[in-house]
């Protein structure tokens, strides 16, 4: 199994980021070979300001390394290190059919968001099947959001084979469905484009400003309340254990026991469970050589298996 995923540097990352797709792929290292990469390139089509792409990218890299990344198990590196990508975007492209890119939900819900139309926006999903076939990936963890683009990627490879001979691995997308989406304080799918979600290393003040803003009902404090549906518990059961659950559970459901308690637990159990990788964040942050070091390594491997599949495929294509 060839695992790959990637994450845009286009912002702090969050908790729906990293229960959604962060954990899970650092979890599928064990059982494979996994790449990891910062999609830089990606995010060129909405950060326009080369300073905070290259602070981005480097919070990005931190995150996943404190987060328990192991660089001797995954190939983790910088898309833009890996320039075979982007010419493999075009060899793909010319058997990518307009109304496959038309179909994507995400082009629309960007611009529906005020993200300018541009051709990269547009054909985004060119490049990202590019860097899933690049590496002959067979499993592309991600959140319920990009299955599309996994889809696209499938449909993409299919063809290609088809016109050219045997070329590219067909990908499987791999979604958890227990924690596919992550909501937001507001009950919405947590993202940052909607200012709803709640930062992975955040300050502890806005952190805890977050939590409490968290959307409830309007159960009185005396009443017993439902678990199952509060934002406050769907969050604290990302973190607790199954024991925490259980007790923090029967207390919603006994009454005389307040949201603003849940939240408070909620924050505990949070600052409990990201207290050690922040501090190994913080350590990682004060070794910017060696976080150079992984990447560049990550990319002389990444390069290495692009540069046997571009050049199958433009042997295939009669370059
Ligand atoms: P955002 O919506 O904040 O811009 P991205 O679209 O950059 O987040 O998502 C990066 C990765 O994190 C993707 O794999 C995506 O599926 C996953 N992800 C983002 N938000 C959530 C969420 N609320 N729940 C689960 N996974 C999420
Ligand atoms: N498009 C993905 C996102 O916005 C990031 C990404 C780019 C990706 N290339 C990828 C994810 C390849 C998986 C595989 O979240």
């Amino acid at each position: 199994m060839r695992i790959l995923s990637g994450i845009q540097p286009s912002g702090k990352l969050h908790i729906g980021n990293y229960f959604g797709m962060m954990k899970p792929a650092i979890e599928l290292q064990s059982q494979g070979e996994a790449y990891l990469f910062i999609a830089n390139y990606h995010a060129l089509t909405t950060v326009r300001d080369a300073q905070r792409l290259r602070e981005g990218t480097l919070d990005v890299a931190l995150d996943f390394l404190a987060c328990g990344l192991d660089p001797s198990h995954t190939v983790f590196f910088r898309q833009s290190d890996v320039p075979e990508v982007t010419e493999l975007t075009w060899l793909l492209s010319t058997v990518t059919p307009m109304g496959l890119l038309e179909r994507c939900h995400s082009y629309k819900d960007k611009l529906a968001k005020g993200i300018a139309a541009s051709h990269a926006l547009f054909s985004y999903p060119v490049l990202m099947a590019a860097d899933i076939l690049a590496v002959q990936s067979t499993v592309v963890p991600v959140g319920r959001d990009q299955k599309q683009h996994v889809e696209v990627t499938r449909d993409i490879a299919i063809k290609f084979n088809q016109q050219y001979g045997e070329v590219f691995t067909i990908p499987e997308p791999s979604i958890r469905e227990e924690v596919a989406v992550v909501p937001g304080i507001d009950g919405q799918k947590m993202s940052k484009s909607y200012d709803n979600h709640i930062e992975l290393f955040g300050d502890p003040k806005a952190t805890k400003k977050r939590i409490m803003r968290i959307v409830t009902d309007s159960t009185p404090l005396e009443e017993p309340k439902t678990p199952g549906t509060c934002n406050v518990f769907k969050l604290f059961k990302l973190f607790a254990t199954p024991a925490q659950c259980e007790d923090l559970a029967a207390r919603y459901r006994v009454g005389g026991f307040g949201y603003g308690e849940a939240k408070k637990a909620l924050l505990e159990v949070m600052t409990e469970t990201l207290a050690p990788v922040r501090e190994r964040r913080d350590q990682l942050k004060g070794d910017p050589d060696y976080v150079e070091d992984v990447l560049r390594t990550g990319a002389a491997k990444a390069r290495q298996e692009a540069g046997r599949t571009l050049a199958a495929a433009r042997e295939a294509m009669g370059l």
